[in-house]
């Protein structure tokens, strides 16, 4: 009975855990988390200097300088709609706030260290995203372009 009784929690537990994208916004999973990791709960804006980021609409000429960064630092690693040794991101400024993909792209080694979602992310990626040393100004260029590529039909740009 006894067993019964741990595989239950055993099973409970693995299915909290990573498998899940709402990560971040589940509290009870965030408290689970807490409670028997004893690390900081997943934190909504990430880890690390950026805290606020005040979006406006889509600044074209940022984006275009935003997709050189792109090209040159990030696609070695990440497709737009294919998994690939990062996951896909052209859906990211959908399912991460835009202070949370800042901190990722200029100190990934603390979002992995800290934050539960990335902590999750490497263990299906096997692969810690090395610091690109992109600079802040690039880095909210990048994020432009992914809220641009957000709003675009995979068709539209295929190879990517
Ligand atoms: C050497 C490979 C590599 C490079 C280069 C790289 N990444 Fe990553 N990236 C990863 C991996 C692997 C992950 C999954 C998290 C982990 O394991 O650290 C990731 C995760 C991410 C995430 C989180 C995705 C999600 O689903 O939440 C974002 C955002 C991201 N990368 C953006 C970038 C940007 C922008 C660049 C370029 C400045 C970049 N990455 C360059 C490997 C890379």
């Amino acid at each position: 009975m006894k067993t019964g009784i741990l595989t239950t929690i055993v099973l409970a537990f693995i299915s909290i855990g990573c498998n899940n994208d709402n990560n971040q916004k589940n509290s009870e999973t965030a408290k689970q988390n807490e409670s028997t990791q004893q690390t900081v709960p997943s934190n909504p804006k990430g880890y690390g200097r950026i805290t606020e980021v005040k979006l406006g609409p889509i600044d074209p000429k940022m984006a275009h300088e935003g997709n050189e960064i792109f090209e040159t630092k990030c696609m070695a690693c990440h497709k737009l709609d294919e998994r690939y040794v990062g996951p896909a991101l052209r859906k990211v400024t959908e399912r991460r706030t835009p202070e949370w993909i800042m901190n990722m792209i200029l100190d990934s080694e603390t979002m992995v260290e800290k934050d539960d979602t990335v902590k999750c992310l490497l263990q299906v990626y096997m692969l810690k995203m090395p610091n690109q040393h992109v600079d802040e100004k690039d880095a909210r260029n990048v994020l432009e372009h992914l809220r641009t590529v957000a709003t675009q039909s995979p068709e539209k740009n295929p190879s990517k």
